[in-house]
């Protein structure tokens, strides 16, 4: 059976869709941050401060490229993952695409964005990048979740669009 895979802007909820996700389906999670920061053994911020994002990012492309068969699990990436065509290509191989398209300025004024390299220069900035990304995350998604009145309401969402 296909991945799960979530996709979208820092903050959106991609992780607590994930672990819902898993406590309703019992599949496993796979975080694409998580599994880099484990890998590299230093956080996301020392990755981006010592090496630079096109470092980063040839990590995700890697681990993208492992998570391209179906394997039943559930799939929360980086929000900037879907930036490399590649990256996307991998994950739709081997599984189903859900764009969580929360509003940024929500997003923004409610999470925290410690870090979060790329979320660091205020709102405006933040609600730019989600516009400039809204095409690559629209052409990489087979389905669009749009309901985040609560997380459980956004995964029941998800699963709707599942069955
Ligand atoms: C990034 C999102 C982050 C992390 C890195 C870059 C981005 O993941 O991969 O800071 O470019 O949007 P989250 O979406 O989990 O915050």
């Amino acid at each position: 059976m296909k991945n799960i895979v979530l996709i979208g802007m820092m903050g959106c909820g991609k992780t607590t869709c994930a672990n819902l996700l898993h406590e309703k389906l019992g599949r496993p999670v796979v975080d694409t941050d998580a599994l880099i920061v484990e890998r590299e053994g230093r956080s996301i911020s020392d990755i981006f401060a010592a090496e630079g994002e096109p470092y980063f990012r040839d990590l995700e492309t890697a681990v993208a490229k492992e998570l391209s068969e179906p394997r039943e699990l559930i799939i929360a990436t980086g929000g900037g993952l879907p930036l490399r065509e590649e990256n996307t290509a991998a994950l739709r191989q081997g599984g189903v695409v859900f764009w969580l398209k929360r509003d940024p300025a929500a997003t923004f004024a409610s999470e925290s964005m410690d870090g979060r390299p790329l979320a660091q220069d205020g709102q405006d900035a933040f609600v730019k990048r989600f516009e400039q990304r809204t095409p690559i995350y629209a052409a990489a998604a087979d389905h669009i979740i749009e309901d985040f009145s609560s997380p459980e309401n956004t995964v029941n969402a998800i699963l709707n669009c599942l069955n």
